[in-house]
């Protein structure tokens, strides 16, 4: 079958908190599969009540274009592997392991990938968030990261640099989920690695992330001018070499598919250390996968074929 003439539809929206990033990722696909010369591509928003007229649309393959709940992790993936329709990106087990970030965390441990030092704090244990602090400070000290480990966009994410602000941010924090996830905080340099494929992955350009906020915060994230992406990074070639062998490392340990980011922080000696992997990233044409993958010759059209080429490459290495 002509690649080109499959029935495609591209999912996006959803029902997580990054619906609105969702849109914009999907919009900017469907315009750039068309533009590539995708014949029946269909835009479909995936809401609470409406799976069965995705399934109606007996798609041939999906475009995911989701981010967050719902659809980064492993369910909507989980949903297609029944009705049997190949789908972009990675598995439902690598989907899921990489939405949280203290499962991914621990595999990169496992398999002696550099993370920053971190613990765990389970709501259920803890008396109070007085009791809590006393913790955190004992095993991560100021200044320290706490996440809700299952959010993006960094929402969810609080860096606390004074102990006063220590109890505020674990309110705040175990507000998303019972679980929270305390981590030293790096000082160095803030840097993505995108890679695209499937059992032999390939890294694209590092790209420095610089932000105006006092990090890269939602608003950073995705206000025009709030953050610069620097391609290549302004890293020594030692260190682009590290990045690329542990992101590719950890790829294959997390078991991703089709196109993954993954983020990085350098601590204060300089030393890479992977913060999260992204199995959805964001794909707005100003986003820093396809920034990326520009600077190596690779056009949004060229990179949205790619991933169909990924996705439907896969359904044959798994038959
Ligand atoms: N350990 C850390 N040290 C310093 N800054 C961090 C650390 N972890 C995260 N950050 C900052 O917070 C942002 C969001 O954290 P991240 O773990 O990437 O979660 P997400 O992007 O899913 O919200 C990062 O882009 C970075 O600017
Ligand atoms: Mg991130």
């Amino acid at each position: 079958m002509e690649r080109k003439n499959i029935r495609l539809a591209v999912v996006y929206g959803g029902i997580s908190s990054e619906r609105e990033i969702s849109l914009r990722s999907g919009a900017a696909i469907y315009e750039a599969l068309k533009r590539g010369g995708y014949t029946e591509v269909s835009l479909f928003d995936l809401k609470r009540d409406n799976l069965g007229e995705l399934l109606a649309l007996s798609p041939e393959l999906v475009f995911l274009a989701l981010h967050g709940k719902g659809g980064e992790d492993g369910c909507i993936q989980g949903m297609l592997e029944l009705a049997g329709i190949p789908y972009t990106g990675s598995s439902v087990e690598a989907s899921a392991t990489c939405m949280n970030k203290i499962h991914t965390k621990e595999i990169l441990v496992h398999g002696g990938i550099p993370t920053p030092k971190f613990i765990t704090l389970y709501r259920s244990e803890v008396e109070s968030e007085q009791d809590a602090a006393c913790t955190l400070l004992k095993k991560i000290g100021i200044p320290m990261v706490l996440k809700a480990p299952c959010q993006g966009s960094s929402i969810g994410v609080r860096i606390v640099k004074k102990r006063e602000e220590l109890e505020d941010a674990i309110r705040e924090v175990f507000a998303y989920d019972a679980v929270l996830l305390a981590e030293k905080f790096m000082e160095g340099t803030e840097l993505t690695l995108p890679i695209l494929g499937n059992r032999h992955p390939r890294t694209l350009p590092i790209v420095e992330i610089t932000s105006e906020n006092e990090f890269y915060d939602y608003e950073a994230k995705y206000t025009q001018g709030m953050c610069r992406h620097i391609i290549p990074a302004r890293i020594d070639a030692s260190i682009r070499e590290k990045v690329e062998a542990m992101g590719t490392r950890a790829y294959i340990a997390l078991g991703c598919s089709g196109l993954a980011r993954i983020d990085f922080m350098l601590d204060s000696r300089g030393d890479p250390m992977i913060i999260e992997v992204n199995t959805l990233p964001g794909m707005t044409e100003m986003s820093l996968f396809p920034d990326s993958a520009r600077y190596a010759g690779i056009s949004f059209e060229a990179l949205v074929d790619q991933i169909v080429t990924l996705a439907w490459e896969k359904t044959k290495e798994d038959s």
